[in-house]
């Protein structure tokens, strides 16, 4: 059997033409969504997810701030433009990108955002609210995952879902979410014993591990929705997800690709998450 492919770009596509009709009704209502992104250092990952989000708000009719800084720049400059952009009614969405160099503590960095413009879904407050199936703003990643099995109509309830992956950004959101729509869900990491004995048991496998083809066909259950969150880029320059898509996709009923998976579903996320605080705003 050959697994379907999920496109995230097809979906995240569709999904952007909603919310762009959406944003130019309120820009015509006089809020124009404003996501602020703040860039520190030179990484060059980083520096290309940022383009990608400048460029996807622009293409969505976003206004788009962004702020860079050298990477020796101290934290009290970074924390007045948060405190800033707090305080600028304009500016509905603020984003610090992630990794901050060492001399910043990346905890204080985000609850100094607003929560009311944490579009990342990374505050505590909005964390905490997530866990409680209350009304947040979700994290990026495990949300466009979410959509995905949602367009694919995906069984979640009663589900056996293995999440591989405990960061706070990615894993433990995730396992919440599935959780919160009635799947059984086991979380995986580092330390787990026996991740095949528990990924074989799985309806839904979501890798989040961050090391290159991890996954292989022979450790998944056949017919199973198989999510793949890794981007890892090789020696060769190529972009590798967590999962070994070949021997996967053998197995696997239903898997999503590296690139053109998860990774277009993040940026759509945000999107939607600035959108509804511009919404907000309005009133
Ligand atoms: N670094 C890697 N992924 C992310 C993300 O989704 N948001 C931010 N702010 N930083 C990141």
């Amino acid at each position: 059997m050959t697994a379907r492919i999920l496109d995230g770009n097809a979906l995240a596509a569709k999904v952007r033409e909603d919310i762009a009709t959406n944003a130019r009704t309120l820009t015509e209502q006089g809020t124009q969504p404003c996501l602020a992104v703040i860039l520190v250092g030179e990484n060059p990952a980083s520096a290309v997810y940022v383009r990608n989000k400048v460029a996807a708000c622009e293409k969505a009719g976003f206004r788009s701030l962004k702020f860079t800084f050298a990477v020796d720049v101290a934290p009290e400059v970074v924390f007045a433009k948060i405190a800033e952009l707090n305080a600028d009614p304009g500016v509905h969405g603020i984003l610090v990108q992630l990794p901050l160099p060492k001399h910043f503590n990346e905890d204080q960095v985000l609850e100094a955002i607003s929560p009311a413009k944490d579009v990342d879904g990374f505050h505590a407050e909005n964390l905490g609210l997530l866990l409680q199936g209350r009304k947040s703003f979700y994290p990026c990643t495990p949300w466009g995952v979410m959509k995905m099995l949602e367009s694919e109509n995906v069984q979640i309830k009663g589900a056996e879902a293995v999440v591989i992956g405990r960061s706070n950004i990615v894993g433990k959101p995730m396992a919440v979410m599935l959780l919160s729509q009635g799947a059984t869900v086991t979380v995986c990491h580092s330390q787990t014993k026996d991740l095949a004995f528990h990924t074989r048991r799985a309806d839904i496998v979501v890798a989040a591990v961050g090391k290159p083809k991890f996954l292989t066909g022979d450790m998944i259950k056949p017919g199973a929705v198989v999510i793949d969150v890794g981007i890892n880029r090789l020696d060769d320059g190529k972009l590798a997800g967590d999962v070994d898509f070949d021997s996967a996709k053998e197995v696997a009923g239903l898997i999503t690709p590296v690139p053109g998976g998860v990774g277009p579903m993040t940026i759509t996320m945000l999107l939607a998450n600035t959108l509804e605080s511009a919404k907000r705003t309005a009133g």
